[in-house]
């Protein structure tokens, strides 16, 4: 099996078994986003305890690549602290998925899921934390995602 074949396998085995897939009843965080050109959405949810992400789950509609990689993000955010989870960045997602030349269609797919985590903490650095230098560097890096 070649590596192609490999990470294939990674993006259908997160499609078809979504990890975190539901809604948290009292979240910290909740951001919904699209992806502009197909309109397919997800939200997601999470919470934060102790400066770490306690809980985090997702919903969504979308293809294979979106849908794995949201479900991806919430394996690598559960349990990091806050400032790990700021720092997750478009090449941790990539990397993992085995996603390296991505057209820039597929690439608002792959990403859809980092854009909304950004943007949902920037408004918990906003609104919760009152933190605004910080929110505007993640803003800018969320809007330059797609
Ligand atoms: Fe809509 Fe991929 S085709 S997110």
């Amino acid at each position: 099996m070649s590596s192609a074949d490999i990470y294939r396998e990674i993006i259908l085995d997160y499609y078809r078994n979504p990890r975190n897939f539901g809604k948290l009843e009292n979240p910290d965080i909740v951001k919904r986003d699209s992806n502009p050109l197909c309109g397919d959405e997800l939200e997601m949810h999470i919470n934060i305890k102790d400066n770490k992400v306690a809980d985090v789950k997702y919903t969504g509609k979308g293809c294979a690549i979106s849908q794995a990689s949201a479900s991806l993000l919430t394996e690598m955010m559960m349990g990091k602290d806050f400032d790990e989870v700021k720092k997750l960045s478009k090449e941790d997602i990539l990397e993992n998925l085995g996603l390296t030349e991505l057209g820039p269609t597929r690439l608002k797919c792959a990403l859809l899921s980092l854009k909304v985590l950004k943007y949902g903490i920037y408004s918990y650095l906003i609104e919760k934390l009152k933190d605004t230098s910080s929110a505007d560097k993640i803003k800018k890096e969320a809007s330059g995602l797609f």
